[in-house]
């Protein structure tokens, strides 16, 4: 089963000559429970792609649906409904709040929402992702690895369908950045999730169950 389906999705910035076709016609299925990595060149669109997936920006022309909500019409209220309910984030730079603690931070998406986390399950994902020891700790006090792991634990609080990462390992050494991506791997088997993760790192992209190439702003077959 396809939990996210993309068709002749395009998205162009800027007109005349400047105009860049970022997504210039793209046909994609993801499938539910996976791991899909996207691989490409530098500028090919990945960004772009992973964006509309999760909600963040609208296409010109084309449709994406996600675990059965078509995006298409969906008002800009909505959409962050749909971001808060059905997707959670990972990027390269964790984007993790400096000022709050690992804890506050891991919340940060519930509070937003004004729900309240349920305690067993937090306590879950802070130990499989060895961050239980650090809940008091600032950002900043964290190694890289550690606050993607905090990032990651923060993605999955909220039990979305689809977890999308751009470069969560990025900003890694290759040893952290295997050991990050190997627990986001367990978290997302675990709560039987689906993964997808922009990389360039042909290394990481062979643990995915499916790798899609982006290029010049078309899925290359
Ligand atoms: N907001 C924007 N305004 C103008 N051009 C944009 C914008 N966002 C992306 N682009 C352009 O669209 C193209 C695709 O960008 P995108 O960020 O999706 O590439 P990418 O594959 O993620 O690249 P990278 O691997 O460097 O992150 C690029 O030419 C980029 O310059
Ligand atoms: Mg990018």
């Amino acid at each position: 089963m396809d939990i996210v389906t993309v068709h002749n999705l395009k998205k162009y910035f800027g007109r005349g000559e400047n105009q860049v076709k970022a997504l210039d016609g793209v046909d994609l299925a993801i499938e539910k429970g996976k791991f899909t990595a996207i691989i490409g060149a530098s500028g090919s669109g990945k960004t772009t792609l992973l964006n509309m997936i999760g909600g963040m920006d609208i296409p010109d022309e084309g449709e994406v649906i996600v675990d059965g909500v078509n995006l298409r019409g969906l008002k800009e209220k909505e959409l962050s409904v749909f971001r808060r309910s059905k997707v959670g984030f990972i990027y390269q730079n964790f984007n993790l709040v400096s000022t709050l603690t690992v804890k506050e931070n891991i919340l940060f998406p519930l509070s937003l929402a004004g729900s309240t986390p349920d305690p067993v399950f937090f306590e879950e994902i802070v130990k499989l992702l060895h961050i239980e020891e650090r809940l008091n700790a600032f950002p900043a006090e964290l190694s890289g690895g550690g606050q993607q792991r905090v990032a990651i634990a923060r993605a999955l609080i909220a039990k979305p369908a689809i977890i999308l990462a751009d470069e969560p390992t990025g900003n890694l050494d290759s040893k952290s950045g295997q050991n990050v991506l190997g627990l986001l791997k367990l978290s997302v088997e675990t709560y039987r999730q689906t993964l997808v993760m922009i990389t360039h790192n042909l290394e990481l992209a062979q643990m995915a169950d499916c790798v899609v190439r982006i290029e010049d702003g078309r899925v290359r077959a």
